[in-house]
């Protein structure tokens, strides 16, 4: 029987999670339903009992939770222009899905939920760096979805006693991110063009910044929150970071010397529910949970582009 479920398994975060656990050798189950993770990505999962569902359905999140004592909940529509398009959509699979599964884990008995919070939630104060007892400001529909995902996660905890954790990520990256649409991480679909010897294009000025964060140092941080005591970490949300930031022209600049494009950016209209800085403070997840980013920006970058050099397909 399953210790661990892992559901969005097929996405990028969710199938690091459950790669990581496997190596450990635990038993874990996952559970997609593929309408952004990709089949491709469960290679190397070969160990995991995989589930195809969808959490919108409350008798799939029962039979997924069934006999699970810790769940990572990465399952989501990850994209503030996805959500900027079709907010109803995000609902269903952010937050409808996020309530159904809590039903189910209290429901099944599972002990804890380990749920994939969002940076978005901060919104586009100034203030800098973001602090968890920082007034949340959602700006996009995805961004309300998260949030209304991280309330429900506190809810059960203090109604129901269901030991739930909410890892705030910032701009995660890595390997198996699904660089081919245009719903895409940022450094996905640079790091794909870039190698392809394709333009990529920049929005706005490109003096934006963000606190990317490589896949490892999340993965980490999942691990620390599920065995973290509860007294500590139940009800709480933590930002998931490195703590230091890069504009997207320093990106640029990198990439340029990482894959070998000698080309320049394209520079085209901000996006649509942007925001312009994002930093974290990692101080609190330091405190609860002894995470600290192993992995730095760089070499999180290095380690990506030679993933996706031996995967030119995409996948
Ligand atoms: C946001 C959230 C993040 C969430 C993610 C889910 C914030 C700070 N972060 O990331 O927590 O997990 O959504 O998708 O709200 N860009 C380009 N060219 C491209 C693609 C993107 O210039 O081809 C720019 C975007 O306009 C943006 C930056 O790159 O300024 C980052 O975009 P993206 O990777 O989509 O992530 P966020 O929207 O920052």
């Amino acid at each position: 029987m399953a210790k661990y479920l892992v559901t969005g398994v097929a996405g990028f975060i969710g199938r690091s999670i459950a790669a990581e656990l496997l190596r450990r050798g635990s038993a874990v189950r996952g559970i997609d339903n593929f309408i952004t993770g990709k089949r491709e990505n469960l290679a190397g999962l070969e160990g995991m009992e995989f589930l195809k569902g969808d959490l919108a359905d409350p008798s799939v999140c029962a039979s997924a939770c069934d006999g699970v004592e810790i769940v990572f909940h990465e399952a989501a529509l990850a994209s503030v222009p996805r959500s900027v398009a079709d907010p109803v959509a995000t609902n269903v699979n952010c937050v409808d899905a996020t309530l159904n599964l809590l039903v189910a884990s209290r429901a099944a008995g599972v002990r804890r939920v380990i749920y994939a919070g969002s940076s978005s939630i901060y919104g586009d104060s100034p203030t800098l760096p973001k602090r968890e007892q920082m007034l949340p400001n959602p700006i996009s529909p995805y961004a309300v979805a998260k949030l209304a995902g991280e309330q429900y996660m506190r809810s059960f905890t203090r109604v129901y006693g269901l030991e739930t954790v909410t890892l705030r990520y910032f701009n995660v990256f890595g390997p198996y991110q699904d660089p081919t649409s245009h719903y895409s991480g940022v450094l996905a679909i640079f790091c794909r063009k870039m190698l392809a010897g394709e333009q990529p294009t920049i929005y706005g000025d490109g003096e934006q910044s963000r606190d990317f964060t490589y896949i490892d140092n999340v993965v980490n941080a999942n691990l620390l929150a599920a065995v973290a005591p509860a007294h500590r970490v139940a009800g709480h949300a933590m930002n998931v970071a490195t703590g230091s930031r890069i504009t997207l022209n320093e990106t640029f600049t990198i990439l340029r010397e990482l894959t070998g494009y000698r080309g320049e950016a394209a520079y085209a209209p901000p996006r649509e529910g942007d925001i312009r800085d994002s930093l974290a403070d990692i101080g609190l997840a330091g405190e609860l949970l002894g995470y600290q980013p192993h992995v730095d920006f760089r070499e999180g970058l290095r380690r990506t582009v030679e993933w996706y050099r031996g995967h030119r397909d995409g996948g």
